[in-house]
């Protein structure tokens, strides 16, 4: 528990504002059900300079919870860094899951270049089943007017402002916007 103290101290990582209200989840909810290998994969983690960009533990637990939903076996994920994301996943599904076959995936998680993001839904579009679930971890800045936006974040925050709009108007997907980690949009394939 120190260790998830000390890393929660550094970085109190997403759309909840509230730190004490953030460790609280951690500490009471998300740690003590925490698979020991994910642990052990955060604890080296918080070492990496960019540490920031691996998926908060709490998103962790609701992909968790997902993942169950939709009984994933075949899952895909693009985007890994150090794996966080991609080990829960791993953990999650029956031994039998797989990563293969057009039209049959169950699950699919998404945190890569977030320009790319439509190119990847038309993609999945293809790849999941009706009935599956594809989660966008999306970042938060998208809700900073554009001149108070750092340069950097400036082509994702339009980007994502443009996906959003896209999404919306896309009859194959019911979507949800969840405050959980950065932002995720989930999406269940309907047709
Ligand atoms: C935010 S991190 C993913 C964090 C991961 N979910 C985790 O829990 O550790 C984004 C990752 O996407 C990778 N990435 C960026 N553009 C990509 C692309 N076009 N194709 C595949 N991966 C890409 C980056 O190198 C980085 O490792």
């Amino acid at each position: 528990m120190e260790n998830n103290t000390k890393t929660t101290a550094i970085v109190a990582k997403g759309l909840l504002q509230s730190k004490e209200l953030y460790r609280h989840v951690l500490e009471t909810s998300v740690y003590p059900r925490e698979p020991e290998p994910l642990k052990e994969l955060r604890d080296v983690t918080a070492g990496h300079p960019m540490s920031v960009m691996g998926t908060a533990p709490y998103a962790g637990q609701l992909m968790t919870m997902l993942l169950k939903l939709v009984d994933a076996k075949k899952t895909i994920e693009v985007g890994v860094f150090t794996g966080y994301s991609l080990l829960l996943t791993a953990l999650t599904i029956p031994e039998d899951g797989k990563k293969e076959n057009e039209g049959s995936f169950d699950y699919a998680f998404v945190d890569a270049d977030k320009v790319n993001c439509w190119n990847y839904h038309e993609r999945l579009m293809k790849l999941l089943k009706v009935g599956g679930v594809v989660v966008y971890e999306i970042v938060g800045t998208v809700v900073m007017p554009e001149e108070q936006t750092p340069e950097i974040f400036k082509s994702i925050r339009q980007a994502t402002l443009e996906f959003n709009k896209l999404l919306v108007g896309d009859p194959r997907v019911q979507l949800s916007h969840v405050s959980s980690g950065d932002g995720v949009t989930i999406c269940r394939r309907i047709y």
